[in-house]
């Protein structure tokens, strides 16, 4: 997307792209890619996979691994209404594999995430692609700041759910982005005329062989050596639990953001937030058979093709 392709003589429109995260090493991978092949305007950070002190610190890392001048905001530092649990397990305390790294000397702009989001819209109107690869706290915030923000925005990719409730955190069918600010995600859920979903169940079914992976890193630059060192703890993680396949969710939902036409199977539907009961607080309620009188809010990604999302994975770490 960085490259505007002319098309039949005129310039395809150049968007730009901002990334709200909660690096976490998934999403680490989705910067790489992101910064490979897009104009990437600002990454907006959450809480989430860990405090927000360490997503903040892993995304300054991250421009300074990449070399860009990206600029880094902070945003939530907790849920909209209730307290979460993080997912330092799979990530470890740091979010980035505790590999004590040398922390980064840029730092963040002054400017809230949330207010970031709301004047890159206005900056970039009609040209700018959102990528929410976190709980959607930030993004719920500025909907509640200006209910205009969808108007304004070109695309909206959220990785997040389950749509048939095979989910990753806390209730059964809840998923991580979701299950942790379920008040958030229903915010944006219910605000958004039309955004594409990628959710935890594509991952599973788009899953990555590790020893084909860890062989891509070891053909990649720096930022292959960096993503390897950060990652170890969470392969070692999945591994250890018996995963046949490494699951790199934010991936996924960016290769989807970077080439629409990655996508092979895709079904328009209404998707709702549960947020309470005992037993789904957190789950994606997908009106599969668009029964109730509510139109279609999402474009669920079902399948995609694997040879071109293994290819932007091996370009962003320099082994393309
Ligand atoms: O369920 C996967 C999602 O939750 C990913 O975005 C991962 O980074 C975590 O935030
Ligand atoms: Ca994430």
């Amino acid at each position: 997307m960085r490259e505007t392709q002319a098309k039949n003589g005129c310039q395809v429109q150049k968007y730009k792209m901002l990334i709200d995260t909660d690096p976490g090493v998934d999403d680490a991978m989705a910067i790489l890619m992101a910064h490979e092949r897009a104009e990437v305007i600002g990454l907006s950070v959450a809480a989430g996979n860990v405090g927000l002190e360490h997503t903040l610190a892993n995304a300054l890392k991250l421009v300074e691994v990449i070399d860009t001048q990206t600029p880094v905001y902070a945003g939530c530092a907790t849920p909209l209404v209730h307290a979460s649990e993080d997912a330092a397990d799979v990530h470890g305390s740091d979010g980035f594999g505790d590999t004590a790294y040398t922390p980064s000397t840029r730092s963040a702009e002054s400017e809230h995430a949330a207010l970031a989001i709301l004047r890159a819209s206005h900056e970039y109107a009609g040209s700018l692609v959102l990528v929410a690869l976190a709980p959607l706290t930030n993004l719920a915030l500025a909907l509640k700041l200006d209910p205009d923000l969808p108007l304004r925005v070109a695309r909206l990719v959220v990785m997040g759910g389950a749509v048939t409730g095979q989910g990753n955190y806390g209730t059964v069918p809840a998923e991580f982005n979701v299950g942790f600010d379920p008040e958030a995600a229903h915010v944006v859920f219910s605000a958004w005329p039309q955004f594409t979903l990628v959710d935890w169940e594509a991952t599973m079914r788009h899953g990555l062989d590790f020893a084909r992976f860890e062989a891509m890193l070891a053909r990649g630059d720096a930022r292959a050596k960096f993503y390897d060192s950060i990652t170890a703890k969470t392969r070692a993680w999945s591994r250890g639990r018996g995963r046949p396949k490494l699951l790199i969710a934010d991936a996924l939902a960016m290769a989807v953001a970077l080439e629409p036409d990655i996508v092979t199977r895709a079904e328009d539907h209404h998707v709702g937030v549960e947020l309470d009961g005992k037993l789904t607080r957190g789950a994606t309620v997908v009106d599969w058979q668009d029964r109730n009188a509510r139109p279609a809010n999402a474009r669920i990604v079902l399948e995609v093709d694997q040879s071109r999302f293994e290819a932007l994975l091996a370009a962003a770490v320099g082994a393309g």
